[in-house]
């Protein structure tokens, strides 16, 4: 249908009509009401018959209202074809049509707290309230799932049909029928009701989507892309088995048509929304839970203050959710304000931030970090995720980016979620024009302009490394490692800092750090007296540090946070660790070979010592304190004596942070599958592991977003 030049041209062109804010004259109207009809067809025809979107609906609603802007300046400009003037999309199967018994409709937009007063006044306005009075509003989730009407007729389900164009939708009804959340049999006659319809989403329970794709992978067929496509193919589906293997199951937000057996219309019978949501819960249907995710609120206030939650916590809901919904509770309400001719006035969606987003991958730039692994770091054109504007992603290393075939140029989707930092999820190889460039990973330290030094890559490992920094880079990193939070904690003590006095010649190691001159700090420009006798006071606190803070400060590869609370708990003094072997640091629980062959390592260093040893002279504690012998392991936790391995690629971390996570919560991280293994944690395109753990039956099988839920709990 669309070549893929006319793709390239349709995205460029749709991303220069997202800035445009004014209302141009008619003649300029003309020409980007056409432009307008271009676009949204085209994001229309990749969102409901590619399923596979290259817009976030956040732009895309955009668009659409920048449209019904113009059209509402210039009515003459309004086409009976006009994405405006129809309420759904075409149909595209051969199910048997099924004309609903209302029009389904669609919901006005709004994306913050102002536009949600903006909709209250407006409501109020029509139905001739005060400013003032407080109006009744249900709130309740938007479900990003396939719209459902269901019939009942003398309490039997009679007919399920999808949402269609609105007015008729698609015959499913033997589909419906195998999704368990939806009674066979429900009683409404006991209300007098004698024919009602009802409107819902049918939805897949995040982690049951990811068995469903495991499932999937392990048959050979392909995986869905996310819950959505997977759940709204799964409506139309030709065989109800294979319908029942999804997993489906069914909200109902809406009692949508009514009448009792003389005919008569009893829509209104509960009153309120909040009633009729309440009794169908009590006849058996799945229903948003009072006070968790539905929310009967006295005014618009608490309903943005709802709409603002689950905003922040959108992670933390089992299902997907674009949004939530803020309906007027009153029903004879609801009647007086009516409809317009495509959302009733009385709803309004309030649209989450986009988490995911298109944008162009600029370039890729190297970063060193303190034990010389070279980190791939994207600049992208900034583009607004989920309310922060992102134009760095981490590209975590050379394996993530050849899985992914990334290439300079490309148009990537982004994705941010909660607290997750941002990633890319692919590279849309449908807009590529043959002038992307592919990303060579270099040889050479990327980072060191003088000397040609060979990056090494260490079995096992992910990361390519610098082994002999000569440059500084690394030393500078270890530095500002040092002081940190997660180092030494002196705080007011950042990476300007650092750079500044590297830059005067007064950092040249760890030592440094304690034999400043405050004297010369206090003259540099933008210090004073003040900022120097902070740094001072700072620092002469940083000396008095627990040793699990100084051992950690050091920059052992694995030494972090929690191996160094064990170690410190193990010894007397910082040096006391010349004397050990590995066998005595293996035998300490959770302490594994490769970190203590580190640790061995750094304290055999005669270079090393010299430096401990000038650091306890100016005044740094390397005695053990009661603050490290109360070190306890991380008791408790998800993970605290559990066996853990990861396999596939991960998306949201590298396999080592994903280790490093695993073993501040207490999980000792396994290299093979064994009988001694207790979880896997499952990324793309998992192997032969994933099989052999799931022969095992012993093995809890996570995936990734279940593992960083778990932390998160
Ligand atoms: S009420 C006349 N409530 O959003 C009432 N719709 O744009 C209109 N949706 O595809 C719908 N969750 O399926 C309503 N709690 C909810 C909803 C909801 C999801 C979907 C609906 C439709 C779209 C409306």
């Amino acid at each position: 249908m669309y070549s893929q030049k006319d793709q390239r041209r349709l995205f460029q062109l749709s991303k220069s009509l997202l800035g445009k804010q004014t209302i141009p004259n008619k003649l300029e109207a003309v020409a980007e009401v056409q432009d307008l009809h271009y676009v949204i067809k085209y994001h229309e025809w990749r969102y409901y018959i590619q399923n596979d979107p290259v817009f976030s609906d956040y732009d895309y609603d955009h668009l659409f209202k920048r449209l019904e802007a113009l059209e509402a300046e210039y009515p003459d400009l309004i086409s009976s074809d006009s994405p405006t003037q129809r309420v759904s999309p075409d149909l595209t199967s051969d199910f048997p049509s099924a004309e609903h018994l209302t029009p389904m409709l669609s919901l006005a937009n709004s994306y913050n707290a102002e536009d949600l007063q903006d909709f209250d006044e407006s409501i109020k306005r029509v139905l001739g309230l005060e400013k003032e009075a407080d109006l009744e509003y249900v709130v309740e989730p938007k479900f990003d799932g396939g719209t459902i009407a269901l019939v009942y007729e003398n309490d039997l389900l009679t007919r399920g049909a999808t949402r269609g164009n609105g007015k008729k939708g698609e015959e499913m009804t033997n589909n419906a029928r195998v999704i368990h959340s939806i009674p066979l049999k429900a009683e409404f006659s006991k209300w007098g009701l004698q024919k009602v319809e009802l409107r819902g989403e049918v939805l897949i329970k995040i982690s049951n989507f990811d068995k469903v794709n495991a499932a999937r992978e392990k048959n050979g067929e392909s995986i869905f892309a996310n819950a959505r496509n997977a759940a709204t193919g799964g409506l139309r589906m030709k065989n109800p088995k294979e319908v029942e293997k999804r997993k489906l199951e069914a909200f109902i937000y809406q009692l949508g048509y009514a009448i009792d057996e003389n005919g008569r219309d009893v829509l209104g019978k509960f009153q309120s929304h909040h009633g009729s949501i309440e009794a169908l819960g009590q006849v058996g249907f799945k229903i948003p839970k009072e006070g968790y995710d539905r929310k009967l609120c006295k005014n618009i206030k608490e309903a943005a203050d709802f709409c603002n939650y689950w905003q922040e916590h959108r992670d933390e809901y089992p299902y997907e959710i674009d949004g939530m919904v803020v309906k007027v509770n009153d029903l004879s309400l609801q009647e007086e304000a009516g409809y317009t001719s495509h959302h009733p006035r009385w709803a309004i969606a309030f649209k989450f931030k986009a988490k995911q987003a298109t944008t162009k991958l600029l370039n890729v730039e190297y970063q060193v970090g303190k034990i010389g692994s070279i980190t791939p770091v994207a600049k992208l054109e900034p583009v607004q995720l989920a309310g922060v504007t992102v134009s760095n992603v981490s590209l975590h290393n050379e394996d993530f980016i050849s899985s992914k075939d990334l290439r300079i140029g490309d148009t990537v989707l982004v994705e941010r979620a909660g607290d997750v930092i941002p990633y890319i999820v692919k590279a849309m190889e449908d807009l590529r024009d043959g002038s992307e460039d592919p990303i060579e990973f270099p040889k050479n330290c990327p980072i060191n302009k003088t000397e040609e030094i060979e990056l090494i890559r260490v079995e096992g490992e992910a990361a390519w490394r610098c082994p002999t920094c000569t440059c500084g880079a690394q030393d500078m990193q270890r530095l500002i490692f040092h002081v940190s939070k997660s180092g030494m904690d002196i705080d007011g003590f950042g990476k300007a800092y650092v750079e500044k006095f590297q830059e005067m010649g007064w950092l040249k190691n760890l030592a440094d750090v304690y034999r400043l001159d405050y004297e010369a700090i206090s003259k540099l420009e933008g210090f004073g007296t003040r900022s120097a006798t902070k740094l001072e006071a700072a620092i002469n606190q940083a000396k008095k540090n627990p040793i699990k803070k100084v051992l950690q400060s050091l920059t052992v590869h694995h030494l972090g946070k929690r191996a160094s609370e064990i170690l410190s708990g193990e010894i007397k003094h910082v040096l006391d660790l010349q004397d050990w072997d590995l066998e005595r640091l293996t035998s300490i629980k959770d302490i594994g070979p490769v970190l203590a062959q580190n640790v061995i390592d750094y304290f055999s260093d005669q270079k090393n010592i010299a430096l401990l040893k000038e650091m306890e002279s100016l005044g740094v504690n390397l005695s053990q304190t009661d603050e490290d012998k109360k070190a306890e392991p991380i008791e408790g936790g998800p993970f605290s004596g559990k066996t853990i391995l990861f396999t596939g690629s991960l998306q949201k971390m590298s396999r080592n942070e994903a280790k490093k996570i695993a073993l501040m919560n207490g999980a000792k991280v396994l290299s093979a599958i064994s009988s001694k293994l207790n979880i896997l944690v499952v990324g793309e395109k998992a192997g032969s592991k994933l099989k052999k753990a799931q022969d095992l039956g012993t093995v809890e099988i996570l995936s990734e977003e279940e593992f960083l839920g778990l932390l998160e709990s």
